[in-house]
């Protein structure tokens, strides 16, 4: 089928993205972004780019130059999908908080809530493509929902998992390390893989395009998620180890990066990894392995978060025992909130759990990140429902100017890499800060030598 319309259900972090570099590479195909979220809509559709509502380098000149031409955002669901010929699955897809598999499945209730739409909708065929990371077998779901329910049209199920990585998602979507498109065998399914290469075909070569089938693709984006995060937990273990001994951990991550067979990507030991997709893809690999009773295979990869829990809570735990053994009623500034630099993003990032372990411990928070808004931060925090929101406003204040966030605090915890922090005037902000003023870096970004020689007591990680 020769693709002219393409709808996008879900204008998040990735269906806004990606669905705006394909209108972007492809100008003879409409594109139409979906979303319930009318302000987040608003927000795609805003007169100044900049003002989009995912902050991703790159992004707004990409969505500037499409937008109108043929990439749109609506809220019209039912018109957009009844337009398309193949409609993009994008929207979210949590961690169950409730019921069987509490903590660890995904919730599929929006996933299935966009299938009995299509199917309700859809009066000519289509193609639908899962893009948002599902577990194991969501197609089949997916399959069964809109055969069942259909009005007798044909429906065929892609899985087309996303890779992008969050502040690099322009670069990672214009030069992909592979698109990958799982489909059925048969032949009709065969000809909707191949009416989705075409699209990606116009900016990705042939040999990058692999396609597999459905479970294949739909198992290896959680394979791949667990791998990384994987590495990460791996320096992490040693980072720990590193301190004990006197071994330093970027030493170690270059030299074992340099070994080509491991390489050296993946191997900067910090606070712990964040965002929306590593714990919640482990958690789903973790479940679908127990849910088959693969219990070694689901200890295996379970042991990856723990890792990870243990990284942040240790990162904390320092902080206290170093500020003598209290914190409370000290002030400590975080520089960064995002769950890594050059993004908006602040899902799973490691910055809400070290401020929920030190507001337990009577700590007075002050926050600047140069892109994640005070109201991100208190929900963030009011999420975890540790303490009432009135408490969490009272104890957690963030500032747009990070000389006033940094000013008479005991300490400082960096916790997002952005580039931005290490080109200030730090005399400055020793200056302001109560003695001894202390730097704890979760994400080894100063220059410690720089930095004692102000008079700061620095501490990094693994070091
Ligand atoms: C990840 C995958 O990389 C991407 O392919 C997938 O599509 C979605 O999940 P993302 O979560 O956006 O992307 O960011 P990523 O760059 O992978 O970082 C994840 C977390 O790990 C961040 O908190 C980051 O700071 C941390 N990290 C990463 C480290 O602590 N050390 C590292 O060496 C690398
Ligand atoms: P991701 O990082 O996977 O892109 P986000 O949470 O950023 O996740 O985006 C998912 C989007 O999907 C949200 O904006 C949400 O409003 C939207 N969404 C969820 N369910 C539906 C639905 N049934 N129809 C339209 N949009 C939906």
């Amino acid at each position: 089928m020769k693709i002219n319309s393409i709808c996008c259900i879900g204008a998040g972090y990735v269906g806004g993205p990606t669905m705006a570099v394909i209108a972007q590479k492809c100008p003879n195909i409409k594109v139409t972004v979906v979303d319930l979220n009318q302000e987040r809509i608003d927000k795609w559709n805003d007169a100044n780019t900049q003002n989009i509502p995912v902050y991703e380098p790159g992004l707004p000149e990409v969505v500037q130059e499409a937008r109108g031409r043929n990439l749109f955002f609506s809220t019209e669901v039912d018109k957009a999908i009844e337009e398309a010929q193949l409609i993009f699955i994008s929207v979210n897809t949590p961690t169950k908080t409730y019921g069987s598999g509490k903590g660890m499945a995904a919730d599929l209730k929006y996933i299935e809530l966009c299938a009995r739409q299509i199917a309700r909708v859809a009066t000519t065929d289509k193609i639908v493509v899962e893009k948002s990371t599902l577990p194991v077998r969501t197609a089949e779901a997916l399959k069964s929902i809109l055969h069942n329910t259909g009005n007798g049209v044909q429906f065929q199920i892609l899985s087309n998992p996303e890779f992008l990585a969050e502040g690099t998602a322009v670069q990672d979507l214009l030069n992909p390390d592979r698109v990958l498109i799982g489909g059925d065998t048969t032949p009709e399914g065969q000809k909707a893989i191949q009416s989705l290469v075409d699209i990606y075909a116009h900016w990705v070569s042939r040999e990058k395009i692999l396609t597999t089938n459905v479970w294949s693709s739909e198992l290896s984006k959680l394979t791949a998620n667990a791998f990384l995060a994987q590495r990460v937990s791996s320096i992490n273990a040693i980072s720990e180890l590193c301190e004990k001994t006197g071994a330093n951990v970027s030493e170690v991550a270059k030299a074992i990066g340099m070994d080509s067979r491991i390489g050296n990507k993946f191997l900067k030991a910090s606070v712990g990894f964040g965002g929306s997709c590593f714990q919640k893809d482990i958690l789903n690999l973790v479940y679908i392995a127990k849910s088959y009773g693969l219990h070694e295979v689901a200890e295996y990869w379970e042991q990856v978060i723990i890792m990870n829990d243990h990284q942040k809570r240790r990162f904390s735990k320092n902080i206290v025992s170093t500020l003598y053994n209290t914190v409370s009623g000290k002030k400590i500034t975080f520089l960064g909130w995002a769950f890594k630099k050059d993004t908006n993003d602040t899902r799973e990032s490691a910055a809400i759990y070290i401020a929920d372990d030190l507001l337990n411990e009577q700590a007075l928070i002050s926050v600047y990140d140069p892109k994640v808004s005070s109201a991100q931060v208190q929900y963030d925090l009011n999420y975890l429902q540790t303490r009432s929101e009135q408490t969490n406003a009272t104890l957690v204040q963030s500032h747009t100017n990070v000389y006033e966030a940094c000013k008479d605090a005991h300490a400082i915890a960096v916790l997002t890499e952005w580039d931005e922090f290490k080109t200030y005037d730090w005399q400055k902000i020793y200056d302001t800060m109560l003695k001894p003023a202390f730097i704890f870096d979760g994400r080894n970004l100063l220059n410690s030598e720089m930095l004692e020689k102000i008079g700061f007591k620095y501490q990094s990680i693994g070091s």
